[in-house]
């Protein structure tokens, strides 16, 4: 018995192309591992067959599904497959995101492309989780984790639409969990530190990668297995009494006061009055 058995799982985002998997594609392959029945969903198409094939001959039951998640009829329809394929829905992986290399500061910001990350990530969340929630609670309830973001937890230099739009998918967990706990949905967000998935590694040198691991607590920057543990155990009944939380997935990046780096190369300097 795994620890997802008889359950069915939609997850957004989950593709495996020749690097690898991302963090959706590393979710699915373990929900898959642990009993779950997967619809796996993505805009890309060979990439989302291939994810799917790979549960598959590893003796899983998965389906690939194509959504854009900027058309509603879409996400519609990506609920409906999970019904029509797998008979109900009991997890939902919002994990896609748009990450658009365009998206900078304020002052420099396109509209256009504030406007289309805002679209995917805060709408498409939003409205992958209204379709999904009413099967769930007929089903009898329901685990929905988030994929959010550091970015969505402090600032940064770039990337703002996107981590407004990551703050958005924080708050929108807690009202999800609000509003729809007493009929049985749990609702967290999971927010990765730099993990090395095929995206941050095509955008990653070994320079930013070292000064990433010089800001982390732990020996090694995360990798997108580590994302997944976290996130099949907030799908599971293990985590029954979890919900509403937005929970750092990042060894540490966030949890110390901003200068560790600096003072760790400094040899710590202490100071007190006794
Ligand atoms: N890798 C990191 O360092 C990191 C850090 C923080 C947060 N995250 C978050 O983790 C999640 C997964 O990221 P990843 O690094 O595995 O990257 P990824 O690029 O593999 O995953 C994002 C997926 O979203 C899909 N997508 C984009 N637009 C879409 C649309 N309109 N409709 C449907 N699908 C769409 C992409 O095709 C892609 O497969 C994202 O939500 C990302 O914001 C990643």
């Amino acid at each position: 018995m795994g620890r997802l058995t008889g359950k069915v799982a939609v997850v957004t985002g989950a593709t495996l192309v020749d690097e690898g998997v991302g963090i959706g594609g590393a979710a699915a392959l373990l929900m898959a591992r642990e009993g779950a029945r997967v619809v796996v969903a993505d805009v890309l198409q060979e990439p989302v067959e291939r994810l799917a094939a790979r549960i598959r001959s590893e003796g899983g039951e998965a389906v690939a599904c194509h959504v854009d998640l900027r058309s509603e009829s879409e996400i519609v329809a990506m609920v409906e497959t999970a019904l029509r394929v797998f008979g109900k829905l009991d997890i939902l992986h919002n994990n896609a995101a748009a990450i658009p290399r365009a998206d900078a500061d304020i002052v420099t910001m396109d509209t256009a492309v504030w406007d289309l990350v805002m679209e995917i990530n805060v709408r498409g969340t939003m409205l992958a989780c209204k379709y999904a929630i009413p099967h769930m609670i007929k089903g009898g309830g329901g685990a929905i984790v988030n994929t959010s973001s550091g970015s969505g937890l402090a600032g940064d230099l770039v990337r703002a639409a996107y981590g407004v739009s990551k703050a958005a998918i924080n708050t929108l967990t807690k009202y999800i969990a609000t509003q729809y706990g007493k009929q049985g949905i749990r609702c967290n967000a999971v927010c990765p530190g730099g993990t090395q998935t095929p995206t941050f590694k095509a955008s990653m040198t070994p320079e930013l990668e070292q000064m990433l691991l010089r800001h982390t607590l732990t020996t090694r920057i995360c990798r997108p297995e580590d994302l997944a543990n976290v996130v099949v155990f907030l799908a599971s009944d293990d985590a029954a009494m979890i919900t509403g939380e937005v929970i750092a997935v990042d060894g540490g990046l966030l949890a110390h006061l901003p200068f560790f780096a600096d003072f760790m190369q400094l040899g710590a300097p202490t100071a007190g009055n006794m």
